[in-house]
Order: C-alpha cells, then structure tokens, then sequence
C-alpha cells in the first residue's frame, strides 16, 4: 500500500495494547476453571513450566516476525517464505472462529452487570444462567430460535469493537487500552481484596496452593497447561505478529515480551486467588470441602458466582465490579483477535480500513449472532472452543515453529533481530525451547489429545454434532487458510522478500 504504515505512539502504547490483548476472559473465566478441573495446586508447576518453556519463548518469537517482516500474520509469514503465508491465514481463520464465540461470552458478562444490581438470578442461579438467560435447548445442533437477550448484547458488543477498530491502532486501539487496563487493575484489587477478608478464603487458597505431585503423571494436566498458556498469552494466533509489526524499530522485544507474560500472569494468579478464596467462603457457607462446590468449569463464573454474590454482604458490589472485569478484560481482547483479520484483508486486497472494518465486522456480528444467540448456541461454543484450540490454535503453532526452526532455520536471524534491540539478551536456550522442547511437546500433546478424542466423544456430544461442529469448524479454518493463500492476491507489495531490511 502506498500509505505509511500505522504505529503506536509510544512503547507504552505497545504494551498497554498487548497487555490489553492477553488479559481477557483467558484469566478471569478460563483459568480458575481450568485449574479447578486439574485439581487445583496440581497446576501451578505445569503452568509455570509451559509459560518458561513455550509461553515466552514464542511470545518473543511473534515479536521478531512482526517487527521484522513489519506486516499483518499471512505478509508477515509470506515476506520470510512465500509459502508460509498460508500459515498465517490460518491463524487468521482460528481468529474467525475465536472471535465469534469470544464474543458472546463478553455479551453474557454485559448482561451480568446488569443482573448484579438487582439480583436478578433470585435463589436459582444455575437454573437462570442456562435456562432464563440462554434457553439452552435440549439438542446439540439444532438451532430452532433466537435468545433477543443475548442477541442484542451482541450486537452492542460488535458495535462497540468496530467503532473502536475503524479509529485505527493509535486512535483506537491504543487509546481503548489506556482507559482499560489501569481502570481494570483498580477493579481487580478491590476485588481481590475483598474476597480475601471472606470467611473460609483461606481454605480456598489452601485448595488452589497445595500441591498434588501425583497429578504431574497425567498428561491432562500438562496438557491443559499448555493449552491455556496459549490462549493466556495469546500466541499461536497472530495476535502479537500483527501488534509487534506496529513497533518502531529500535523497542526492546525481549524486555516488552517479559513484561507481558509477567502482567498476563500476574493477573491470572491474582484471578486464581480471588476466585479460589471465593470458593472456600461458599464451601463455608454450605459445609462441603472446596473441591466439590461447583461441578463444571463454565458454570464458575456465571453461576458460582451469581450465587457468591447473593450471599455475601453488599453483593451487589462485589458482582457489578467481577462482571465489569471481565467486559473490561474481554473488550481489549476481543479487538485485537478482530485487528488480526482486519489488517491481513486490508493490507492483501487494499481496501480501506473503513470498508475492511465493515465487511469483517459484518460478516463477524451475522455469524456470530446467528450462531450463538440461538438456543443451540452454548453447545456451540462449548465445541468450538475445544476444537479450534486443540487442532487449531496448538496445531499451528507446531506448523509455524517445524517451518521456521527446521526447515527455514530462522531461529537465529530472529534472535539477532530480538538481540538488536533488547536488554535482555536470548541465550541457546530460547532455541532450545523453540527448536526442541516446545515441538517436543506439542507433538506428543496433539497424539495423546487425538487418541482421548476418539476413546471418548467430547464432552458427551453425538458423533453427528462432533463431525461438523468441532472436527469441520477446525479442518475449516485449515482451509480456509490453504485457499487463501493460493488466492491471486495483490502483487505490488513494497515490502516484498528482496526489498526486505
Ligand atoms: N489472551 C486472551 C485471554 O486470556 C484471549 C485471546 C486469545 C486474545 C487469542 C487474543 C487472541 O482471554
Ligand atoms: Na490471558
């Protein structure tokens, strides 16, 4: 394109937005709840060792791609090796996906400000989540109607997330992350503090903190480890190739990456606590230990929660202000995984950011609506969100680091491009990491997580529901990547391999 490409204004700039992209609903819904299901303190050491071994070495990895090849994920990808682009396509479909449910989740917690102030959910808040609010039908896959309460949530959301992507990285995105992030900070403190001084806290905390050395033999746990690292720190999707390819060239990458993972955890571990003190105050409350309040993870925050809040004094507050967290962790997110397809369009077609916004985000608000405000729309998700995690998003990344690391042996020019500018130097063992451990891993995740698949059908659902709704979304978004990168697209490119710095 013949326009000068957009920047942030500042380093902080960068890292408000990138700090804004991997706090999100990933800390505040995902991981209490992941970790619960893995028994608690048996995930702490698995989930360290995922974020040192693959969490930051990738991050800083996406880092060096998109400030070096300076363009969206499939430029980024095609400028290091024309075929690679469809990696990056790829990563733009998962993106689709991610995004259509991602943001339905936001929608809930819209609603659930709401319902915080009066109570809404009265004495059943099981009941009222999947009930009243979702109507969730009896059938997975069939989608006979329309949930408007959800539905119109959706669409504000939608709204909002393309006002703020049509006013570009600086005005927009930047900008909505400066007001985001500090307000989210204060919320969570106060949240966390209060949760805290409940009664019982300390046994939830003691339920979150004790290890359990059995659960380090089983492949779940290691395996959910590294699945949420990933989502947590949003890597493997192009998220942090698009941002990073926003820099100015002489920003610290490693420095910035570190920074990053130790906000993204510093906030999972702070949700961690206050969900976990939380739980022990409802054990207190109804006699039962910690590991048996609630039986299902989804149901942790939007109906353990409700029910937390209906018991304990000025609740209301307590509600209104988790709530408002996760709008404000889940807006910030839910952008950038929109700014990955939005930039990889406008920059492959040239069409304006205006027109690209509005055809991506069409097309975004249509599918997700029609698919997810609908009474089949929680089984849905529920599908989606496994699949393309596991055979997308982890699949991926395996493609990109076999690809970069082995075939093209980019390691080291990317480490010089890290190394040019960072505090921080990278020894061997972010090769190490890269090259070795992290496929290692993958790998033999992607085999166990298979054979479970096949013992077992997800979550319970018919084969019929699987075959199209989890296997189809993600051999889709596989694709959908391979064709578009065979598209005939826009050959003028400035910044083509031979021009490349
Ligand atoms: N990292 C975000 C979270 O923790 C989710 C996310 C995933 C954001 C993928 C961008 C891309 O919620
Ligand atoms: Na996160």
């Amino acid at each position: 394109s013949t326009q000068p490409r957009e920047q942030w204004s500042t380093r902080a700039g960068f890292l408000f937005a990138a700090i804004g992209s991997a706090v999100g609903l990933g800390n505040i819904w995902r991981f209490p709840a992941v970790a619960y299901e893995a028994g608690g303190g048996a995930f702490l050491l698995p989930y360290l060792i995922a974020l040192l071994t693959a969490g930051i070495p990738l991050l800083i990895l996406e880092y060096t791609i998109g400030r070096r090849y300076r363009a969206s994920a499939p430029g980024s990808f095609r400028r290091m090796w024309r075929p690679a682009e469809a990696l990056g396509w790829w990563q733009v479909a998962i993106c689709f996906v991610i995004a259509a449910y991602y943001a339905v989740i936001l929608a809930w917690a819209v609603r659930y400000v709401g319902f915080s102030v009066n109570l809404s959910w009265g004495d059943d808040p099981d009941g009222y989540f999947f009930n009243d609010f979702l109507r969730v039908g009896d059938e997975p896959g069939a989608i006979t109607s329309f949930v408007p309460g959800v539905a119109w949530t959706l669409l504000a959301v939608w709204l909002v997330t393309l006002v703020v992507l049509w006013l570009g990285v600086r005005r927009g995105i930047e900008w909505c992350n400066r007001i985001f992030i500090p307000l989210l900070i204060v919320f969570f403190l106060v949240l966390v503090a209060r949760a805290l001084t409940l009664e019982g806290a300390l046994d939830g905390l003691d339920a979150f903190f004790r290890p359990d050395w059995s659960a380090l033999t089983d492949s779940s746990v290691w395996i959910a480890a590294y699945g949420q690292i990933f989502f947590s720190l949003s890597v493997g999707f192009g998220v942090m190739i698009t941002y990073a390819s926003y820099l100015k060239r002489k920003v610290d990458l490693s420095g910035s990456a570190l920074a990053v993972s130790f906000s993204n955890c510093s906030f999972e571990l702070l949700a961690g606590i206050g969900v976990f003190a939380v739980l022990g105050f409802m054990a207190a409350q109804s006699g039962v230990p910690v590991d048996e309040v609630v039986s299902e993870g989804i149901g942790l925050a939007f109906v353990a929660f409700p029910q937390i809040v209906s018991q304990m004094p000025a609740g209301a507050f307590f509600g209104v202000l988790f709530f408002a967290s996760l709008v404000a962790a889940g807006l910030t997110s839910l952008i950038s995984i929109v700014q990955v397809i939005v930039s990889a369009v406008q920059e492959h077609t040239g069409i304006s950011r205006t027109r690209a916004v509005l055809i991506i985000g069409g097309a975004l608000a249509v599918t997700s609506t029609g698919l997810f405000a609908t009474d089949g729309g929680l089984y849905l998700l529920d599908a989606a969100d496994h699949f393309i995690n596991s055979y997308g998003v982890t699949l991926a990344a395996l493609a990109v680091l076999i690809i970069v690391s082995w075939y093209l042996r980019k390691l080291p020019q990317q480490q010089a491009e890290a190394d040019s500018s960072s505090s921080v130097r990278l020894g061997v063992w972010w090769r190490l990491c890269l090259g070795v451990i992290t496929p290692a891993v993958l790998g033999w995740m992607m085999v166990d997580s298979l054979i479970g698949e096949f013992q077992e059908n997800y979550g319970d659902f018919p084969t019929s529901f699987l075959l199209w709704a989890g296997w189809g979304v993600a051999a889709g978004a596989l694709l959908v990547g391979v064709v578009m990168s065979l598209l005939p697209w826009r050959r003028d490119d400035p910044h083509a391999p031979e021009n490349e710095p």
